[in-house]
């Protein structure tokens, strides 16, 4: 299950993401919001964050206007990497290196066809499991 997440600066390319998943048949949770009224995109980036922490849904997509903000605001919760993408590049090796559990998009900065490029690399890359990428991660981790 995937968790999705806008505010209203993602709300559009929100919907193209969810038409793509439908069609590709993956079964996802959205969070909201549901409209392109103004809504403060920490609220959607906590939802979507709990929903993996708890074990409700295994990844997540989060879209502000930017991706600024709600990666920001997502990754204020330890056990979660949400990884901003622009491009396939990142998308690839935030999974094959970071184990990004959340792809952060920017609905004002990526146009629909590339973002759907970019979720479907995010989805369809595995974690490498290499010894020192999940020692990396660990740190990540580590209280001081
Ligand atoms: C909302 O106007 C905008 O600030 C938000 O979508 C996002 O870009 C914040 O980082």
């Amino acid at each position: 299950m995937i968790a999705l997440g806008c505010d209203h600066g993602g709300y559009e390319l929100m919907q193209e993401v969810k038409a793509h998943l439908d069609k590709r048949g993956l079964a996802y949770k959205d969070f909201g919001c549901y409209s392109t009224e103004s809504v403060d995109y920490p609220i959607y980036a906590r939802k979507v964050a709990k929903a993996i922490l708890n074990g409700e849904c295994e990844n997540g997509i989060l879209i502000c206007g930017t991706g600024i903000g709600i990666s920001i605001a997502a990754n204020k919760l330890p056990g979660i990497r949400a990884a901003l993408c622009t491009d396939c590049f990142c998308a690839q090796a935030t999974r094959e290196h970071n184990d990004a559990n959340i792809l952060a998009m920017g609905g004002r900065v990526v146009g629909a066809g590339l973002a759907l490029k970019i979720v479907d690399t995010f989805l369809d890359t595995p974690f490498s499991n290499d010894e020192r990428h999940k020692r990396r991660i660990a740190l990540i981790e580590e209280k001081d």
